[in-house]
């Protein structure tokens, strides 16, 4: 084979926000928007790349001499490359075009999608034979390394483990996953997109992490053996960390603490096909990120507030890392083009922003095209 086009999701998450890297659960699903790459074997060691929408190329000169670029766009395959070749040697260079349909900025994942595809690409392609679970941990590195995003697993995992109407329940701590099927007889899934991203979005991402961190060290002086906040429980976080001398670390700690509880029971409501309680939960967990984590703003906000009480929306929220992006509302089918236009409407009146919705398509992971 020498050459090849393979397609990577973007993803929405369900519940369980800010929970992979804590060590918790997430249920992400992947979507029908989602990154192409389209990938040939060259003769020399060089890598020659398109960004197709941007439009905007970069060649580099060997792959054995990789380094961050100051196109963005490029890192996010770089910084895979990179992290292939330090277990599986290059037989060559490539050609590598890449085009995408996720709206970037909104919490979709558009990175996590590129460089997913970059690797199951690269992997197709030359016959590596790295499993999908080691893929998705080297784009993750790459997001780590060459865009300076210290992300959880949750996009890179849902780019490539994703399946048609399902939605993934993953276990951050084992790494064990369930697939549960998706029914939606009567409602469906809709995104309302701030179109903002508000520029603290990674910064405060990665001081978020520490925070949780910091929460940690002060459980592990009375409990050593706590290793995450996934084996926290509010009563330990209340004996362990003064909520008057750490404010802050404290409420990310309960958020997070919380969260993980309430994303095993959502499961539970999906299982009894109870959407509504699943619903209630969504609510509670955009109260969470709002309040206690702070990783929501007013335009999120007012998106979850314009919805909340209207019957025909059983449960709304903000969705991935936040500061901007989309929310994620699960509706009845009551829910009309006419509805969906007053909220926007009313949103222009507030924000002065004209604001785009995305139905949800749930679709398959990663594949070749
Ligand atoms: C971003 C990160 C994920 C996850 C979410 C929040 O999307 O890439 O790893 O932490 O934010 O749940």
């Amino acid at each position: 084979m020498q050459s090849i086009i393979v397609k990577a999701p973007g993803r929405i998450n369900l519940i369980g926000e800010h929970t992979d890297y804590n060590n918790g659960f997430v249920l992400p699903a992947a979507i029908q928007q989602a990154a192409i790459v389209s990938i040939s074997k060259r003769t020399d060691n060089q890598i020659h790349l398109t960004a197709v929408d941007i439009p905007d190329e970069l060649i580099i000169e060997s792959f054995h001499n990789l380094s961050v670029s100051e196109k963005q766009w490029a890192n996010y395959v770089i910084g895979v490359v990179a992290q292939i070749i330090q277990k599986f040697p290059l037989p060559s260079g490539f050609n590598l075009a890449v085009t995408s349909d996720i709206p970037i900025g909104a919490g979709l994942s558009s990175s996590a999608a590129i460089e997913c595809a970059v690797a199951f690409g690269i992997n197709e392609l030359f016959s590596l034979g790295i499993d999908k679970m080691e893929l998705a941990n080297m784009a993750q590195k790459a997001e780590h390394e060459f865009a300076g995003v210290q992300c959880g697993i949750m996009d890179q995992f849902a780019s490539l483990f994703g399946k048609k109407d399902h939605v993934i329940l993953l276990d951050c701590q084992t790494m064990e996953y369930h697939y549960f099927p998706l029914l939606l007889e009567g409602y469906q899934i809709i995104l309302f997109d701030t179109g903002i991203k508000h520029e603290l979005a990674s910064s405060e991402y990665n001081i978020r992490r520490k925070e949780c961190e910091q929460g940690v060290a002060l459980m592990q002086l009375k409990y050593p053996t706590i290793s995450s906040l996934r084996d926290a429980t509010i009563e330990i976080l209340d004996e362990c960390v003064d909520s008057k001398e750490h404010p802050i670390v404290y409420n990310r700690c309960r958020y997070v603490i919380e969260e993980i509880v309430r994303t095993k029971n959502a499961c539970v409501d999906l299982q009894n096909n109870d959407l509504v309680a699943f619903g209630n939960k969504m609510f509670d967990t955009h109260e969470g990120l709002s309040n206690m984590y702070d990783v929501s703003c007013p335009e999120l906000d007012l998106l979850v507030d314009l919805v909340k009480n209207n019957d025909s929306v059983v449960g709304a929220r903000m969705m991935g890392g936040g500061f901007g992006g989309c929310t994620i509302n699960i509706v009845k089918s009551a829910f009309t083009a006419q509805t969906i236009h007053e909220i926007k409407m009313a949103f222009y009146e507030k924000m002065g922003i004209t604001i785009n919705h995305y139905l949800v398509s749930i679709e398959d992971g990663a594949i070749v095209l």
